[in-house]
């Protein structure tokens, strides 16, 4: 008897490594609408910034009016274009988001979004987080959930939009690893999680937690993604210096390795412009020399010896759908099997929805 394929990454559709040695065209980005929250500071700012320079159409969500609006102004003289928006939307607000992709869509030249970047973030207040200082009062007062709130609930109102938004995206086609390297019509959510996405960090439990849920999230769409026709990707950046490390964080971490915005806006555009990336996720640590040894492990070497390699990018979590058990297995297969069985037939029928759209609108 032949033994189940354990491997599922063909059925979700996840594309292969990512050859980091293998250049991308950052003016693959040209003509797409992005929608970026958080946009008006460090990543979301140097995102902003790259893809507007390279012909992207960037809306702006965030609760800094000056900084956004700021970031607007000056991309729209340097470029000489109509193509950076700043919408202000608090990300913990429902209704605050509705309103950001409406308008982001009425901004889009071509009415539809291609990639959102659920990106706003904060780091939390360590004396606010988990643990009550005072024992001696009567009643515990509640904890200060404002990092769950920003860093996991508004990501998760993010998706749910993009989700809904997406495959509306007028002239746009499932997601899938035979999708053109360069693809202006596309269906992206890139996830920014982080270093504390992979591993704990002791001082900001609430934070840790936070993006621990945004891998959760992330792991778990990747594999039903590609029935929606939207393709997920995700960045885990270690500390970079950006105004979110306050100065106790920054004290904690005199004489350690940071990392570069430029470095996190290069990984997030690759992911951006290579429509063919499906399920992957970066990290993105200090830039240094590395050289890997017999065993497999990377050690730090001085820059130029024989055999290293310059790098700040790197890909974890790589193989979660490589070897996987009867529930998932079984599950995928039942998804794969109810679009194999709408065929042709369903693909014509979200079709003419997707035209219905476009000619009537949502209503
Ligand atoms: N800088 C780092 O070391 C680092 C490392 C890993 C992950 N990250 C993540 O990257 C993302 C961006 O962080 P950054 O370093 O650029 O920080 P930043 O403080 O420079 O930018 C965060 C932006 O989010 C906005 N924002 C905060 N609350 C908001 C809300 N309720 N609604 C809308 N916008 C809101 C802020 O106004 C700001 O413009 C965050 O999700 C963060 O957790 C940062």
């Amino acid at each position: 008897m032949e033994m189940p394929s354990h491997d599922l990454s063909s059925a979700i559709r996840q594309s292969p490594p990512i050859d980091l040695s293998i250049p991308y065209n950052a003016s693959w980005v040209k003509d797409k609408t992005i929608l970026v929250t958080g946009g008006a500071s460090g990543f979301g700012a140097g995102f902003v910034r790259h893809w507007a320079r390279n012909g992207a159409i960037v809306i702006i969500g965030d609760v800094d009016i000056q900084r956004g609006d700021d970031i607007a102004r000056e991309m729209r003289k340097e470029t000489g274009k109509d193509n950076v928006h700043f919408v202000y939307c608090d990300v913990t607000d429902w209704q605050s988001q509705v309103n950001l992709f409406k308008e982001a869509i009425k901004l889009s030249p071509h009415g539809g979004i291609d990639t959102v970047v659920p990106n706003a973030g904060i780091a939390g207040i360590p004396d606010e987080t988990m643990n009550p200082k005072d024992l001696s009062v009567a009643e515990p007062q509640p904890p200060n959930l404002k990092a769950i709130d920003i860093n996991i609930a508004g990501v998760l109102y993010s998706v749910h939009l993009a989700y809904y938004w997406l495959p509306r995206n007028p002239g746009s086609k499932a997601c899938g690893i035979d999708s053109d390297q360069r693809q202006p019509r596309d269906r992206h959510i890139l996830f920014i999680g982080s270093m504390a996405s992979l591993y704990p960090i002791s001082l900001a439990p609430q934070y840790g937690a936070s993006k621990h849920a945004v891998l959760g999230l992330f792991r778990s769409l990747r594999a039903t993604s590609h029935l929606h026709g939207v393709r997920v990707n995700m960045l885990c950046p270690y500390f970079i210096d950006t105004p979110i490390l306050k100065l106790p964080a920054r004290l904690l971490l005199a004489g350690g390795g940071m990392g570069k915005v430029e470095d996190v806006v290069d990984a997030a555009t690759r992911f951006v412009s290579d429509s063919r990336i499906l399920g992957r996720a970066l990290v993105i640590g200090p830039k240094a020399s590395f050289k890997q040894e017999e065993n497999g492990e990377w050690i730090v070497t001085e820059h130029g010896t024989p055999g290293s390699e310059t790098k700040a990018l790197w890909e974890p979590y790589a193989d979660d759908w490589y070897e996987q058990d009867a529930f998932n297995r079984n599950i995928v297969k039942a998804l794969n099997a109810v679009q194999k069985a709408r065929g042709w037939v369903g693909w014509g029928l979200d079709l003419v929805k997707a035209m219905g759209y476009l000619i009537w609108g949502s209503k």
